[in-house]
């Protein structure tokens, strides 16, 4: 399965990623996880990216397409992939589209998650992320057990950046400007399955798998 999850910020794109990959046995490939992780690890890709992130803006198209064209070579990609965030503008999906017609693969789905501005703003105020397996928290609307630790591996839970109450509201109008238009390109193709992002987890992830023609397991 080759897939795109394509949403505003706080749509739940990572949080649903987590249930596709366990349940696909596919790679999630996040260029915000991957621009991240060089941050911290002061690269100086890190470097130039984080003058973007901080803003709410997106990184140059150059600089994510080389990011993912590397990362789609790798041996774990071979049954599949779940692409969270990539592409973001239309040079993305057609530098995306080269990419895949030179290593002759399709894609199957582009799954739309559509959640409200001011819903996104409630989420991402309150999101906490854990920085080594990147599972995502909410403290109101889905907390971990123990207030700042990762149910999963023990970690510390941390607050993004980027998700301040100023640079929330940059990146969703980067995201109507820029990355909006993507729906209707696909749809061009006749690949976007649109989902309602509103609602429990579980539901919206009911909604997905039947969206892909398939029973939630
Ligand atoms: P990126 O990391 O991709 O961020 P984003 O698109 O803004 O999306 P988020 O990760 O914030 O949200 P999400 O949809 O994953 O939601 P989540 O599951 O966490 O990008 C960050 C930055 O990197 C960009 O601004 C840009 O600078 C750069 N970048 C990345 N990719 C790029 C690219 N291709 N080109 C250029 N630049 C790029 O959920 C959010 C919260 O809601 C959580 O707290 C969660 O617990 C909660 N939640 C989830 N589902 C529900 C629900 N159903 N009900 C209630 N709460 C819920
Ligand atoms: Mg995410
Ligand atoms: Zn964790």
């Amino acid at each position: 399965m080759r897939l795109i999850f394509l949403g505003p910020p706080g749509c739940g794109k990572g949080t649903q990623a987590q249930r596709i990959i366990s349940d696909y046995r596919i790679p999630q490939i996040s260029t915000g996880d991957l621009l991240r992780q060089a941050v911290r690890d002061k690269t100086a890709l890190g470097k130039e990216a984080k003058k973007f992130m901080d803003r709410g803006e997106l990184v140059p198209d150059e600089v994510v397409v080389g990011m993912v064209k590397e990362r789609l070579l790798a041996n774990d990609c071979k049954g599949g992939f779940l692409l969270d965030g990539f592409p973001r503008t239309v040079a993305q999906a057609e530098a995306l589209d080269r990419t895949l017609q030179k290593m002759k693969l399709k894609l199957n789905a582009v799954v739309s998650i559509e959640v409200p501005d001011p819903e996104v703003v409630k989420r991402l105020a309150g999101r906490r992320t854990c920085p080594k397996c990147q599972a995502m928290y909410h403290v109101i609307f889905n907390p971990a057990q123990n207030q700042n630790v990762c149910d999963k591996c023990g970690s510390e839970l941390y607050q993004r950046d980027d998700d301040q109450e100023d640079t929330i509201q940059a990146r969703l109008e980067v995201y109507h400007r820029q990355t909006a238009p993507l729906i209707e390109y696909y749809q061009k193709q006749g690949l976007v399955k649109p989902v309602t992002g509103m609602g429990s987890i579980d539901e919206i992830y009911g909604r997905i798998r039947q969206a892909l023609g398939d029973r939630a397991g």
